[in-house]
């Protein structure tokens, strides 16, 4: 198997210094050609004749295909023993894995395998070439009709001619080798629960169309080489390097015509997997490090004074405002609609929440203040009042303050504890308001440093990959 790889895939061939040479050698042929007085005593000419290129001419795979018949069945049709394609996929670019339509493109050369004796026999017995069908001519033969259950769009790559080419070979096993050139855009469940820090498995299935297992197998040809995932180019700076998987499974399906009359068709479904590690660095660096700045900074507002109302209330607004905006930036970024909250949502709404509350909180402390300085201003009335009747040796008859307590539902003051009530109470208030403030000074950092280390290892655990464990 090793040598069939080796040429089959025809990996690592440096393309341009040969298709330089070749172009440098038909010119130089067409100079020695049109320059007419060379004859074929020219040294180069004479390498060209004593070469086996001439021995190779007069044979030419067109004779084997004008004598090669059943293009549409199967090399084994007649023994009915199954066919074996060994199937191989290399050189694969894996380009765009698209969250919101949830699924993955990548470009890969499929390779085929299979033995057709039919061709094999024709070719000229001795022969250790290997012969190239190309072209519209590799329609002429029988081809095995793969398809892939999970595809959306798919393309040939046409450019300059379809890359696609047969070779059959009489000596190498299992002696017809087909590759093809394939961008593949197939559809791949993701589960972003744990996104931005999820792995992805996103499966390409290949499996026969027309063909049951009784007729066709297909095998993965090396799987060893698959594994590594090594060979994969990855293009999507968003994840780590993948690590694939090749595994095959088979599937039944059972046709019921009648009652009684069912039967059931069994394929093999070719499964290669890669799974794909999400770098959670860029949302940690932008979405999740701004949002944790913003909550630090609606944090400074426990720190001012409950009587700044103006600085207070900006300053909360300013930060629920950005948070919120900030965070439904953040959680749309490339991803579908979904019905369940992923990673970076949790972390947003959290920080959201945070600014909220110290908006909220400042609204209760706000209360307590304005109600402790209506008891600070009657507190002053009344040491006012109190005073002008000691000036003028009269009875306590102040309407203002009487009219302002009636209206409350309270009684007036009538002794002289009144004071010192008032004044309880207002200090109460205060107090109450700076204690609330000092304990958010304190709640709010030691819910964020729980929150984060909670955070980091819930989700960490994820991310070491349990989707692609299995
Ligand atoms: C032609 O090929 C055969 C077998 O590959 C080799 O033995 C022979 O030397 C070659 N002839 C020339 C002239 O190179
Ligand atoms: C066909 O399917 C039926 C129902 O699943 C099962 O009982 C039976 O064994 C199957 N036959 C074969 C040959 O697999
Ligand atoms: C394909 O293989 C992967 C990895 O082994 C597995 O997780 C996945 O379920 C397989 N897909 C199907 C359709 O069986």
């Amino acid at each position: 198997m090793d040598r069939i790889d080796k040429r089959f895939s025809g990996k690592g061939m440096p393309l341009g210094p040969l298709v330089y040479l070749s172009i440098l050698t038909v010119t130089c042929l067409h100079f020695v050609a049109v320059g007419g007085q060379i004859s074929s005593t020219s040294p180069l000419m004479q390498s060209v004749d004593a070469s086996n290129y001439s021995v190779q001419k007069a044979f030419s795979i067109e004779d084997v295909l004008a004598q090669y018949s059943g293009k549409s069945t199967r090399p084994n049709e007649k023994t009915g023993r199954p066919d074996d394609v060994y199937c191989a996929l290399t050189e694969i670019n894996l380009d765009a894995v698209d969250e919101t339509k949830m699924e993955f493109r990548i470009t890969a050369t499929l390779g085929l395998a299979w033995a057709d004796p039919r061709i094999q026999s024709l070719l000229p017995a001795n022969s250790d070439t290997i012969y190239s069908i190309r072209g519209a001519d590799i329609d002429r033969i029988w081809l095995p009709d793969l398809y892939f259950p999970l595809l959306k769009d798919g393309d040939f790559h046409k450019i300059t001619s379809t890359n696609r080419v047969v070779r059959v070979s009489k000596h190498l096993y299992p002696g017809v080798f087909y590759n093809i050139r394939l961008t593949l855009t197939q559809s791949c469940h993701m589960k972003l629960s744990n996104f931005p820090f999820d792995s992805q498995k996103c499966d390409t299935l290949i499996s026969t169309f027309s063909y049951d297992d009784g007729e066709l197998k297909l095998h993965w040809m090396y799987s060893q080489l698959i594994e590594t995932g090594s060979g994969i180019q990855l293009n999507l700076p968003q994840f780590s390097q993948p690590t694939v998987k090749a595994t095959d499974f088979t599937v039944e399906e059972i046709y019921q015509a009648q009652e009684s009359v069912q039967f059931n068709v069994t394929y093999t479904i070719l499964n290669f997997s890669i799974c794909l590690h999400r770098l959670g660095g860029f949302f940690v660096l932008t979405d999740m490090l701004t949002s944790i700045i913003l909550s630090f900074l609606s944090w400074l507002n426990y720190w001012l004074d409950p009587d700044q109302a103006p600085a207070r209330i900006s300053l909360g607004i300013t930060t629920v405002l950005a948070a919120i905006t900030q965070a439904s930036n953040a959680s749309k970024r490339g991803l579908p609609e979904l019905s369940y909250i992923t990673a970076l949502d949790v972390w947003l709404t959290a920080n959201v929440n945070v600014t909220i509350i110290g908006l909220a909180e400042y609204g209760l402390v706000h209360v307590l203040a304005v109600r402790a300085r209506r008891l600070e201003e009657r507190l002053e009335r009344l040491t006012k009042d109190k005073y002008k009747q000691r000036m003028a040796g009269q009875p306590p008859q102040d309407e203002e303050t009487s009219f302002v307590l009636c209206r409350r539902g309270r009684t007036a003051p009538k002794d002289t504890d009144e004071g010192q009530l008032i004044s309880q109470a207002a200090v109460r208030y205060r107090q109450w308001a700076k204690r609330i403030d000092q304990g958010m000074r304190v709640a709010v950092p030691s819910f964020l440093v729980v929150f984060v280390a909670a955070y980091v290892s819930t989700y960490t655990i994820y991310w070491n990959g349990d989707e692609c464990a299995q």
